[in-house]
């Protein structure tokens, strides 16, 4: 195998300090890996320097022990890449607005990192996107760039992330890490890094299977909230309940898993992944129907939640023209601050254009941080009984679990369930949807 730098201050440099990025580098500086973290934003670094987490989930404990034990820093400059024996990148791959991958940041990162690439250096891929980014995208900007060649002069792999922001029992090292390499030698030594961190690497026979493992399992989730949105509009039509089904299906110990429905997907996998293949496919001249299909019914659902919502204060002689609705969640999952793509936003459009008066609550959303959209700088209800009785409805779109259900339908008249969230024994003013 092709040897190591020699002399480099750290084993291993992770660019791109967010969601993925930040425990995926407390977690090698953890297991005792003398560890760089690496991201553009410097007011970013200047707060992880400090011992503090920029993102609330995770608390500060663990980049505080990490960086009193020296096993970790944090810097703006990636000429400290140079240091490194490794390089991890995790930099957001978003979709432009027709559902195109959006590569900039990756190719980005990959020609501020090529000035510094040394012969045995190894250079990983961790951010979610279409088989073949990382054997010729980002091979060809690193190559053309460095005047190295990956698999003779430096390392080349992909592995995809299964960070679940918000469970605490995702932990790195429990986790199973699927790796492929440019060659084998370069899976070889991906292996060997990794198996500092994780108890269960899982070898594949390419980078570019690599990275259809972690499409597959974000197409497959995607498909499968859609066919639970789906079957909660037949069921409701029915006077069936999906979650009491759902519930009693998922006691079968083999061949079911349980999706939920809600209001949409969102966050920055689920909605964005699946539409990397769509666009890879159509060079192969092949369509990707199952995910075109999903994609139209999680978007559909907003609108279905808020129809809801309308039927039922038509009911109570109401329109929603006029009234004050308070949306509960607009993050896009219980328990984090991640509001990348949320359905909570739809929903907020859309009642926004028929005339009704949002608000919301989120505890992990202090205020809405969306410049050019009519919510920037709102901020969260302050939750008491005298403001939620300002709201003639309320809408669940993420059912945190810190909320107080029960006084919500004790002093709004009417709550829209997306998700569930309200006790059963407060059905008088609660309308699943
Ligand atoms: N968020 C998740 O739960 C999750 C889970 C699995 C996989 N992923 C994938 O991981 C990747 C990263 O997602 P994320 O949620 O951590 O993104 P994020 O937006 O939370 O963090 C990305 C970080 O990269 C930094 N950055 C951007 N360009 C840079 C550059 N050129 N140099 C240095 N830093 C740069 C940004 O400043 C930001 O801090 C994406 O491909 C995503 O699809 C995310």
């Amino acid at each position: 195998m092709m040897p190591k730098p020699e002399g480099a201050k750290y084993e291993v440099a992770v660019v791109g300090l967010g969601y993925v990025g930040i425990p995926l580098a407390i977690g090698f500086a953890t297991a005792g890996c003398r560890t760089l973290g690496v991201d553009s934003d410097a007011e970013r670094v200047e707060i992880l320097q400090s011992g503090k987490s920029p993102l609330p989930h995770l608390g500060n404990a663990k980049i505080a022990t990490a960086l009193s034990d020296r096993r970790v820093r944090f810097s703006a400059e990636k000429c400290d890449l140079a240091e490194s024996e490794a390089i991890i990148i995790c930099v957001p791959t978003p979709i432009r607005s027709h559902n195109e991958p959006d590569l900039g940041y990756v190719l980005s990162a990959a020609g501020e990192i090529a000035p510094w690439l040394r012969q045995g250096m190894l250079v990983c891929l961790e951010s979610s996107t279409y088989p073949g980014t990382t054997g010729q995208d980002l091979r060809e900007v690193l190559e053309s760039m460095s005047g190295l060649k990956a698999g003779e002069d430096f390392h080349l792999a992909f592995s995809p992330e299964r960070e679940d922001p918000g469970n605490n029992g995702s932990v790195l090292h429990k986790m199973p890490k699927v790796i492929g390499g440019y060659t084998e030698g370069c899976l070889s030594r991906a292996l060997e890094l990794y198996e500092r961190v994780v108890e269960h690497p899982v070898p594949v026979s390419s980078c570019e299977t690599a990275e259809a493992v972690k499409l597959t399992e974000n197409i497959f989730r995607f498909v499968n909230i859609a066919l639970i949105n789906e079957l909660k509009r037949i069921y409701s039509a029915m006077d069936i309940d999906i979650w009491e089904v759902v519930e009693a299906a998922k006691t079968k110990p083999f061949g079911y898993m349980p999706f939920y429905p809600g209001v949409g997907v969102g966050g920055h996998c689920i909605p964005v992944d699946p539409f990397y293949l769509t666009w890879k496919a159509r060079e192969y001249n092949l369509d990707t129907r199952f995910i075109e299909l999903a994609g139209q019914i999680n978007r559909s659902m907003p609108y279905y939640a808020v129809n809801h919502l309308l039927e039922a204060l038509n009911a109570r002689k109401r329109s929603l023209r006029g009234s004050r609705i308070l949306v509960l969640g607009v993050a896009y999952k219980p328990g984090i601050s991640d509001d990348r793509e949320s359905p909570s936003y739809r929903v907020m459009d859309l009642l926004r254009q028929k005339g009704a008066e949002v608000g919301y609550y989120d505890p992990y959303v202090p205020e809405i941080d969306a410049p050019g959209t009519p919510w920037h700088a709102l901020r969260t209800l302050e939750w008491n009984r005298g403001n939620l009785a300002a709201f003639d409805a309320a809408i669940v779109c993420t059912a945190h679990r810190e909320i107080d259900y029960k006084e919500l339908a004790d002093v709004v008249p009417l709550v829209v369930d997306a998700c569930n969230a309200v006790p059963k024994n407060r059905v008088a003013c609660v309308v699943p949807a």
